[in-house]
């Protein structure tokens, strides 16, 4: 079972992730863009299981390595570093924030083969993409308990895969397997699995300001392996790439 989880990304996702993961004993090794010394307070924080480093650092002392960048620095992530690893993508496209992406707009490959296509060495899962933030840490439950959620889960290694889903156990989700990373765009920005089901009903007629302060402080809701598996089985491919005006801290 991992032990240590590398981090590239340490943002609001890869701060999320690193907190479920110290709470379940788990060591893990953080790293950004900026360098090790930005993530001072992060790690002490995160107390002694955690400690940051350079990237490729974080990538080599993962049994298990998190990438948790914007969409636009997905060909940064240092592909050789991460040779041999499976690597969990929580990445989603943004045009607004990302630019555009070609390859993407094209609509025939989804953002976990891209993925996959720079970091040809490695065994890349998709998952932990499709809950926000906040969510992602208040939502997670041990096994067994009657409102725990569960996850879908993308691949193309089943042993990455079943990974991956004993790590899900462990940080306190449930999984649902959905296929390959081609069957990814099932669960991409827009899709019915992706993040609104786990928050529950927005209050009706609520103002920009409601919406933000139910989005920061609202409790969510579980979605269960079988309402899941509804929701990824009612995806219909369309438009590329998320939008922020649909989220839901826009208002
Ligand atoms: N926020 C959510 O609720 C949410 C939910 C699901 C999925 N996601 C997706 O998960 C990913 C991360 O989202 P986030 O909200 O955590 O973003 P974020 O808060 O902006 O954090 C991004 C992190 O990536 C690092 N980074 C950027 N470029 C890098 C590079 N070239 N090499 C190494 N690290 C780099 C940043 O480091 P610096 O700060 O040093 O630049 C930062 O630590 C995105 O693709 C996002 O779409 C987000």
């Amino acid at each position: 079972m991992t032990q240590t989880i590398g981090f590239i990304g340490s943002g609001m996702i890869g701060g999320a992730l690193a907190r479920l993961a110290v709470a379940a004993g788990l060591n893990v090794v953080m790293s950004n863009s900026r360098g090790p010394e930005t993530l001072a307070d992060l790690v002490a924080e995160l107390g002694e299981h955690a400690r940051a480093a350079g990237r490729e650092e974080a990538a080599q002392a993962g049994d298990l390595v998190v990438a948790t960048v914007p969409m636009s620095a997905y060909d940064q992530l240092p592909a050789e570093a991460l040779a041999g690893r499976t690597v969990i993508d929580t990445l989603n496209y943004y045009p607004e924030r990302d630019g555009r992406i070609a390859e993407l707009d094209g609509g025939d490959i989804t953002s976990s083969e891209l993925l996959q296509r720079h970091l040809t060495g490695s065994r890349v899962v998709k998952t932990l993409h499709n809950m926000d933030w906040i969510r992602l840490y208040s939502r997670a439950r041990p096994a067994g308990a009657p409102d725990r959620s569960a996850l879908p889960v993308a691949g193309d290694d089943p042993a990455a895969k079943a990974e991956m889903v004993r790590l899900l156990d462990v940080l306190g989700y449930d999984a649902v397997d959905i296929g390959t990373l081609a069957d990814s765009w099932r669960c991409e920005p827009g899709t019915p699995v992706y993040v609104w089901p786990y928050l529950g009903e927005r209050p009706e007629g609520a103002t920009k300001e409601e919406s933000q302060r139910w989005f920061r402080e609202g409790p969510g809701e579980p979605v269960p392996a079988d309402r899941v598996k509804e929701l990824i089985d009612a995806a219909v491919r369309g438009p590329v790439g998320g939008s922020f005006a649909a989220l839901p801290f826009w208002g």
